[in-house]
């Protein structure tokens, strides 16, 4: 089974930070974001490969993820084993490339790894999105299980006024929540039925306050349908109106995660907020953290 990981897009909303160097490769501590999502990636057992959507303006990532024999050997003969070890575990990951030449969307860069998928189930990840405990796939592939392989999308609860930024799922809970009296459905944990799906909807046009946070466990159908997928909201190949489609025709379903579960690197306020969390949870730099918060 394979994971791909869309990462052509360009970074706009961190200008100029990522005008030379993609916001996938910004670092959260000390390695890149992408290292983060490559990791959760590869994390469900059923996962040989990761396939990462990458534009030809991008070949830092590759470059990342390819490994450097030359700088390995400097860093020992300096004895600066440690880092060296990093550099070759960075190279050695089961990982490679595509590329999406243009820019058309979540769903067309999505399309351009149907050549690995070979009909099969898939994981979809955003590689701006970063999963520190990377427990959200285990847990998708389980519901998917549970449903005879279904498709399931992680989602989790925003503020009305946020609806317009995310794809938002039309539904109803099903399983376990209707054993909670009061439960709203929008608890983590929660399993949805999906009927619908609106792209970046007005606030009074979102069906629930539940969006897609961006981890998707998706059947060979949806891929299909990627095919012909003509261009929806902002003139983009949507996955949302992909995914709609399978809806239709297939059982689909949504996990609803806890919304501090996962970090949205993709802008300077997020990118901050993940690096002062793990910072302040890594024993390595939890001092000097809170040192320079106090000062
Ligand atoms: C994409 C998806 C959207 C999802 C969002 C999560 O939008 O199209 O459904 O909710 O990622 O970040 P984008 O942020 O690429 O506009």
């Amino acid at each position: 089974m394979k994971s791909i990981i869309p990462a052509a897009g360009l970074g706009t909303r961190f200008l100029p930070g990522t005008k030379v160097t993609p916001k996938e490769m910004l670092p959260v501590l000390d390695k890149p974001v992408i290292q983060y999502v490559v990791e959760e990636a590869l994390a469900p057992a059923e996962v040989d490969e990761c396939i990462i959507v990458s534009s030809p303006s991008k070949p830092q990532i590759a470059s990342y993820f390819t490994r450097d024999p030359g700088l390995e050997d400097l860093l020992r003969s300096r004895g600066k084993d440690v880092y060296a070890d990093a550099i070759a575990e960075a190279g050695s990951v089961p990982v490679s490339f595509c590329y999406q030449s243009e820019p058309r969307g979540l769903g067309h860069a999505v399309r351009c790894a149907s050549f690995a998928t070979s009909g099969e189930p898939f994981f979809v990840l955003l590689g701006d999105y970063v999963v520190p405990d990377k427990k959200i796939l285990p847990r998708m592939k389980e519901v998917s299980d549970a449903h005879g392989g279904a498709s399931v999308i992680a989602v989790a609860a925003c503020p009305a006024d946020e609806v317009s930024r995310y794809g938002i799922i039309a539904g109803e809970p099903v399983g376990a929540v209707a054993d909670f009296p009061g439960a709203t459905g929008d608890e983590e944990g929660a399993v949805w039925r999906v009927t619908g799906m609106v792209e970046k909807p007005a606030a009074g046009d979102a069906p629930s306050r539940l969006f897609a946070v961006g981890r998707y466990l998706l059947s060979p159908r949806v891929m299909e349908l990627l095919s012909d997928q003509r261009p929806g909201a902002g003139n983009e190949i949507q996955l949302t109106d992909a995914m709609v489609r399978a809806m239709a025709e297939e059982e689909f379903y949504a996990l609803v995660i806890d919304v501090h579960e996962g970090y949205d690197t993709g802008t300077p306020a997020g990118w901050i907020a993940t690096n002062a969390r793990l910072a302040a949870a890594d024993p390595r730099f939890a001092a000097a953290f809170r040192e320079a918060m106090e000062a």
